[in-house]
């Protein structure tokens, strides 16, 4: 992530899709739970996708990629970032729910060059029945996935293990699940590293 990246297109419905490229990584969750953050914290860029204390702030499927890749000239990126809508957020209309819903389920099952699905799952929270149907979904769908749990810096840190080690055993038996659960913070750097490290690992296979 050493180069700017910046702003392709917000994607409201699956038509308007841009075409695929060779790599793509999708940051996926319930409403609030630090997905713009964190693709934020990870690229180093404050300002690159929006966040906002009112849960429901991404509506749309935004693509980021490294500028100089953003043309339309053939030019594809060699990684594009999907920071997605979240899903769970009670108190949007319901047509708007089921609009969003539909995008990331049509999204998350049907993008062929979807690499790996980075699921994240608020430290205090832990894995509700919502995040349990996209797993169901991304595990029938094969689409490979690995949980990230966020905002570490709210909860003691005598409790990250635990934590890890309880959320390691819900995934246990899930096909598509990657083992490794990593622990992060977007406000305070945690985990960071690693994350990056696991998206050049990525790359590279
Ligand atoms: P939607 O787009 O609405 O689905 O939300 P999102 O998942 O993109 O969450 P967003 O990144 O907008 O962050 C939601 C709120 O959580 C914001 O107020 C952030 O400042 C806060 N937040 C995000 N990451 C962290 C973190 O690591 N630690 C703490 N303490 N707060 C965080
Ligand atoms: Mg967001």
């Amino acid at each position: 992530f050493a180069q700017g990246w910046v702003f392709i297109r917000g994607v409201p419905a699956m038509k308007f899709l841009p075409p695929e490229g060779p790599l793509e990584i999708a940051f996926a969750g319930r409403s609030n739970v630090g997905k713009s953050s964190l693709i934020n914290a990870i690229i180093g860029q404050k300002g690159l996708a929006r966040t906002s204390n009112t849960p429901g702030r991404t509506q749309e499927l935004n693509y980021f990629v490294p500028d100089g890749h953003s043309g339309e000239g053939g030019d594809l990126p060699p990684l594009a970032v999907v920071d997605m809508p979240g899903y769970g957020f009670a108190e949007a209309p319901k047509e708007q729910v089921d609009a969003w819903t539909r995008l990331v389920f049509d999204y998350l099952r049907g993008r062929t060059t979807l690499k790996r699905v980075y699921l994240l799952i608020d430290a205090r929270h832990g894995v509700k029945k919502n995040d349990a149907e996209v797993l169901d979904l991304l595990d029938r769908a094969a689409v490979s996935y690995q949980i990230v749990l966020t905002k570490i810096d709210k909860i003691k840190p005598a409790g990250v293990p635990r934590l890890i080690e309880e959320t390691a055993q819900a995934i246990r038996k899930r096909a598509a699940a990657y083992p490794e659960i990593l622990a992060t913070s977007s406000e305070k750097g945690a985990g960071l590293d690693e994350l990056r490290a696991a998206i050049a690992q990525l790359l590279e296979e």
